[in-house]
């Protein structure tokens, strides 16, 4: 599969995790399980997307900008991670922290599919939209093992 193939997989993964965490209530087992795995997939997914797809996309001049925003999105939302890691799960303060996670991912996921991918579309060739998506997903799987 092509790298866009392969991240749009991952970006509706965290759409559907992200909805389903903001459905959960209080201090149950639940929300603590699917914190986890927001977390875990949401970290994971931009590590191997930094360096397989990022990395090509910071050496070209078109893309260089707009790749450095995205990365610097990927630590908006680890921080506000971070933040959530301090907010006690039963506490009032958590569900609002977790709509502003999803606020911050769904912006960059929507940027990432409408802007990003048409500029990366000009700059990669056809055969580096497949190796690059082929490197990413082992690299998720190796990061996800
Ligand atoms: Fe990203
Ligand atoms: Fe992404």
């Amino acid at each position: 599969m092509r790298i866009f193939d392969e991240i749009k997989e991952d970006h509706e993964k965290q759409r559907t995790l992200l909805s389903i965490l903001t459905k959960t209530e209080g201090d149950s087992e639940g929300r603590r399980e699917l914190f986890e795995k927001v977390k875990e997939e949401l970290q994971n997914h931009a590590e191997a997307e930094e360096k397989h797809f990022y990395v090509p996309l910071i050496e070209a001049d078109l893309t260089r900008d707009k790749s450095r925003h995205s990365i610097h999105e990927h630590h908006e939302i680890d921080e506000q991670l971070e933040k959530m890691e301090n907010i006690d799960f039963s506490s009032s303060a958590w569900l609002p922290a977790v709509k502003k996670l999803q606020e911050l991912v769904e912006h960059h996921l929507d940027e990432e599919e409408h802007e990003v991918f048409q500029m990366a579309g000009k700059v990669l060739s056809e055969n580096k939209k497949d190796s690059l998506g082929k490197e990413f997903r082992e690299m998720r799987e190796e990061l996800d093992s």
